[in-house]
């Protein structure tokens, strides 16, 4: 027993819990690349860990993982796919505030498989111009339901006829008419929809898509077997959705400490406002800004908490103890950690401030635990090893850059030089700030007046979507617990011990000495 006693002091001398790592290191900020693990006994399987984290008392994720209130990152579908996965989206808010609550409801409204807006063409458009249509915004499908101008179901137009050839023939004459078309009314429909589209498609062999409409024929939705198929897989898939009570598809919203004409918080705006998001279901507010130790973001959580005492609140940014505090003490329940780690982000270049992420985390970890609250490491996430080293400290991950190219985000993707493209920009980049965040950044922007961008704008190569993107994630993560031993998040925070990696020691961890032919992903 001697001997191995000895062993574990040697480990120990080198490989060391993050209390005496970052205590070792004062006045000197590392983020993920300066550090690795070290691996430790395991009887843990990756397959078999769990990644579900509570951020707020009823704020469950299934996956640590969030998408960030960014205006070429979270909308409603990428909500919507963000909580599909077992993770959450916030819904970024520089776009008016009605058109806050409708993405709001388009995420808690959603019926999984059940398409409530799908595209549609109308009867006398040519079969060029749907093509074209196709082309454009880079469908992956080419069946479209057919509705008049009235609003009513024409017809469908199948996959076969959207060809080339038939391209100056009108949409009325290639059609699938209306009487031929399987349809369910919404009526029909009932409170458990996906059985009974799946019955519809075991018992139509060969049919493929399966139109709601309501009592006027009106088109209200359209299900595909394939969609059914996958839902009807997530009853044993290892990550489920993350919902609300009532089966909802969970939601946030961020929202701002908006200042009215003379200067002063704007209460009664924002109290509307928050209180028409919780009308509509949503399941937490991000009051966001770039720094949240400020009054303004104090008393802005402070009221939210005083007339929503139950609704989960996430605060920041903040990168210190005191910052944790502050907000934690206004009412956060979880609060967001970063401020200048961000791809797009140039705050530590125009204002000189910001702490690199790994030290931050462990600086406001310890706040967090002192005061019962949730952080998040937000920003600087680039690849699945950085979101490990993030959750040895953090209780989940916000993530930006990594789903900005994803075709769920918001914006067109378009073609240079080959290649296909989708805008990523930062909230205190010039464009996003005139287009409205200029408050997230303590800046009014008008004509007139001259701001400090602390964000570029920048573009994203078109990726995968965001469910193999999270596949690649998870796998990463559960990776990392299986060498940690950790079959659960609270214990990869207990059980990370951590080293520095030199110059050199960095080098050796990326692919080195070889001919690459194909990358990992
Ligand atoms: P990633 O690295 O995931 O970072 O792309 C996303 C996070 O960056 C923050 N953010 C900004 N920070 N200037 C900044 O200094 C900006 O213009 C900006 N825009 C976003 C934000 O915390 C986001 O979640």
């Amino acid at each position: 027993m001697a001997v191995a006693h000895d062993f574990e002091r040697i480990d120990n001398e080198f490989y060391q819990g993050a209390e005496a790592f970052f205590r070792s290191y004062p006045g000197l900020a590392l983020t993920y690349d300066d550090v690795t693990l070290a691996t430790l006994y395991s009887e843990i399987l990756p397959r078999d860990t769990q990644l579900d984290t509570t951020l707020a008392e009823g704020l469950e994720l299934n996956i640590p993982v969030i998408s960030s209130d960014m205006d070429t990152v979270t909308e409603s579908r990428m909500a919507t796919a963000m909580a599909l996965n077992g993770g959450l989206g916030l819904i970024h808010y520089n776009m008016p505030e009605r058109d806050q609550l409708s993405e709001v409801s388009r995420v808690k409204n959603h019926v999984h498989g059940l398409i409530q807006d799908p595209i549609k063409v109308a009867p006398d458009e040519l079969i060029g111009d749907v093509l074209a249509l196709i082309e454009k915004r880079n469908f992956a499908f080419s069946t479209f339901p057919v509705v008049d101008a009235s609003g009513k179901l024409a017809g469908l137009l199948s996959s076969h006829v959207v060809k080339q050839r038939y391209a100056k023939r009108k949409v009325a004459d290639a059609l699938t008419p209306r009487n031929q078309v399987h349809t369910i009314s919404t009526k029909e429909l009932g409170s458990n929809p996906i059985p009974r589209a799946d019955k519809f498609f075991t018992d139509h062999p060969g049919i493929h898509k399966l139109l709601v409409v309501d009592e006027k024929d009106r088109l209200q939705g359209l299900f595909t077997m394939s969609d059914v198929e996958k839902i009807t897989q997530e009853k044993t898939a290892q990550f489920k959705p993350a919902r609300d009570r009532q089966f909802r598809l969970i939601c946030g919203a961020a929202v701002s400490a908006t200042r009215n004409a003379f200067g002063n918080l704007d209460r009664d705006r924002i109290l509307a406002h928050v209180g028409e998001l919780v009308e509509r279901g949503v399941d937490v507010v991000a009051v966001s800004t770039a720094h949240g130790h400020t009054k303004g973001v104090g008393e802005t959580v402070r009221m939210i908490r005083e007339a929503h005492p139950r609704l989960p609140i996430i605060a920041g940014n903040v990168a210190s103890a005191e910052g944790v505090g502050f907000l934690a003490d206004c009412g956060a329940n979880a609060i967001k950690i970063g401020q200048g780690p961000g791809s797009i982000c140039t705050t530590r270049i125009v204002a000189g401030v910001g702490v690199p992420q790994l030290t931050a985390l462990y600086v406001a970890s310890r706040a967090a635990l002192a005061k019962g609250v949730a952080i998040l490491a937000d920003g600087g996430v680039a690849k699945s090893g950085d979101v490990v080293k993030a959750l040895t400290l953090a209780n989940a991950v916000i993530c930006g850059g990594l789903f900005a190219g994803c075709p769920e985000a918001p914006g067109q993707t378009m073609e240079i030089g080959g290649k296909l493209y989708k805008q990523y920009r930062g909230m205190g980049s010039l464009a996003a700030m005139k287009a409205g965040s200029a408050a997230r950044y303590g800046h009014a922007v008008s004509a007139t007046q001259k701001v400090a961008p602390e964000g570029v704008e920048a573009l994203k190569e078109l990726s995968a979507p965001v469910d193999q993107i999270l596949a690649q994630l998870i796998g990463g993560i559960q990776s990392g617990m299986g060498y940690l031993g950790a079959a659960n998040l609270a214990q990869l925070r207990e059980r990370a011990r951590f080293i520095r990696v030199s110059p050199a020691g960095m080098r050796e961890a990326a692919p080195h000495d070889i001919v690459e032919v194909k990358t990992g992903n």
